[in-house]
């Protein structure tokens, strides 16, 4: 890659992915490698910049990670962030002892001086007509000493060294986290760090990356085949919708149809692909496969197992026909390749432990292309769009590798999915077509500035639930006896806990009319209101 590259050492925060996402928002790539890996590798890197991520370790304990030497003699610029600037200020002469109070959320900092780190930016001014910037602060320790040749550059009452710059060797560090969306002008920092302080361009965008990564795949497999599995998610279709776009028909999608997709996607996912696009690929329909491995399971962890052995089954039986091909090609995306270093030098830096279906075996002997790992899954969105790909699928809500399987709850039935993906689509059809109001926003269901938005975008997953019991009803003159929906509908920033969301009782009250009318064999609806945890987002 011909771009100037901005290199986050990660001392294992959880928010270190950010900084590397506020990065490249400033159109600058920019990739994180764990603190402790060789220096020979940050040498080789070729980084314009380096920035020190945070870390919940004290750097005043010996046996702590620490910078490796080097990265302060490469003779580039260095940002520390909160354990990073405790760890440069240690490293470089400084100290930096135990706090007395723990600093957590928001503070106002006073800056210092004019350093080209904060030169103009501010969010208000003190009665002296001194800068203050609103940040967000994480720590318990701190720098109590500068180290040689540093200077002040920001502080607050309870933490009086809050930012310290050696600008002549373009060493920077601030105490708060610029990368978090509450630090308001944290990303104006990042970017005056890397476009004026390192000197990056800014050329990294996805048209670029579009045209690079073709070239990469080319170049990759030569005249080879590939072939690839296609769930209907996200990253499986963008990597499918690329690759093609580098090698046409020496790419063979195998799309495995479980018959516990949405309603009417297996359709939707043959007419993108094969017809829009043009892309080969072979629909395997394996509903009564499936079904019939899981008549009579009630357990939702053998089913989770069944549905994923079934999936490799159908899978390897396809590519054992296709003799030719070399490659196998995976949606993985940065955030499992970081997940997966991290875990290997134990500096995870993110705990969510889901995997997909569809975790190939090695026995297939096939070389992995993977043209998507060095993305985040808001730049394979973009990256969706930018190949021609239906914006509305792209931004679809997450969707489980088992499908409906677990959203049918106990033994999984071919009725029982009809009538889910039906109850289903109606309750997605009107939260994508409902938006919020003002009224909604006075009743604090919304905020003011999401007045306007779909109800499908101020959530973040939204489904139907099978509940394999009858209840009686009243329908004309007759007494029904039929089964219940249950509707869930959650907001959250990272899936490991959530909100059921308050949507509008007129919006709950049209979906369920309209299941109990439109769906047949369901004459009750009910609305999930547990949040998680103590609930789990789906019901297995
Ligand atoms: P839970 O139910 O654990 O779900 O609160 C958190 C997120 O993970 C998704 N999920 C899965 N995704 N395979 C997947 O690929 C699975 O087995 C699976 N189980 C849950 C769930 O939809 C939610 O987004």
């Amino acid at each position: 890659m011909n771009h100037q590259k901005i290199l986050v050492l990660d001392f294992g925060s959880q928010v270190t992915q950010l900084i590397a996402r506020r990065v490249r928002e400033c159109g600058v790539f920019c990739e994180i490698l764990p603190c402790d890996v060789d220096p020979q590798r940050i040498k080789d890197y070729g980084a314009s910049g380096i920035v020190l991520s945070g870390s919940h370790q004290s750097a005043y304990e010996e046996s702590t990670d620490k910078a490796p030497a080097l990265v302060f003699e490469l003779g580039i610029p260095v940002l520390g962030i909160c354990y990073g600037m405790q760890t440069m200020a240690m490293q470089l002469g400084g100290k930096v002892e135990a706090g007395t109070v723990r600093e957590f959320g928001h503070a106002q900092i006073r800056a210092h001086g004019h350093t080209r780190l904060f030169d103009g930016l501010q969010d208000e001014t003190n009665e002296q007509g001194h800068g203050l910037l609103n940040v967000w602060m994480s720590h318990g320790d701190k720098v109590t000493e500068l180290p040689p040749n540093f200077k002040l550059m920001a502080s607050t009452p309870s933490c009086p060294i809050a930012g310290m710059a050696d600008e002549a060797r373009g060493f920077y560090a601030v105490q708060f986290h610029p990368e978090v969306t509450h630090t308001k002008k944290g990303k104006d920092i990042l970017a005056r760090f890397v476009r004026e302080i390192c000197g990056c361009k800014g050329d990294w965008s996805m048209p670029s990356f579009v045209d690079e990564a073709v070239e990469r795949i080319r170049a990759q497999v030569g005249t080879d085949e590939v072939i690839l599995g296609l769930s209907g998610g996200v990253d499986s279709s963008v990597a499918a919708a690329l690759i093609h776009k580098a090698i046409g028909d020496q790419l063979t999608c195998v799309f495995v149809d479980h018959g516990l997709l949405r309603y009417k996607e297996g359709e939707q996912v043959m007419e993108t692909f094969a017809k829009h696009l043009g892309v080969r690929v072979v629909h395997v329909n394996a509903t009564e496969e499936f079904m019939g491995q899981l008549k009579g399971v009630t357990d939702p962890e053998a089913k989770r197992k069944i549905i994923g052995k079934a999936f490799v089954d159908v899978f390897q039986r396809e590519a054992g026909t296709r003799a030719n091909a070399r490659w196998l090609a995976q949606g993985t995306i940065y955030p499992d390749v970081i997940e997966s270093a991290g875990a290997k030098t134990g500096k995870a830096t993110s705990i969510k432990s889901h995997h997909n279906v569809g975790g190939l075996p090695d026995t297939l002997n096939l070389k992995l292309l993977e043209p998507l790992r060095d993305l985040f899954k808001d730049e394979v969105r973009k990256l969706g769009v930018e190949l021609g790909l239906d914006p509305e699928m792209v931004y679809r809500h997450p969707f489980p590798g088992p499908g409906l399987g677990v959203r049918i709850l106990g033994e999984v039935k071919a009725e029982y999915a009809e009538i889910l993906q039906r109850a289903d689509a109606v309750f997605i059809e009107e939260l994508r077509n409902t938006k919020a109001t003002a009224k909604d926003a006075a009743a604090e269901l919304c905020t003011e500035d999401q007045v306007g938005k779909s109800w499908y975008d101020l959530t973040s997953q939204a489904f139907a639930v099978f509940l394999p019991v009858k209840s009686v009803g009243v329908m004309g003159d007759g007494r029904t006896y039929e089964y219940v929906v249950a509707i869930r509908a959650v907001q959250t920033q990272d899936f490991m806990t959530a909100h059921w969301a308050h949507l509008p009782y007129s919006l709950l009250g049209r979906v369920s009319n309209r299941i109990i009318n439109e769906v047949k064999g369901v004459n009750r609806v009910v609305y999930d209101v547990s949040g998680k945890p103590p609930a789990t987002i789906e019901w297995e």
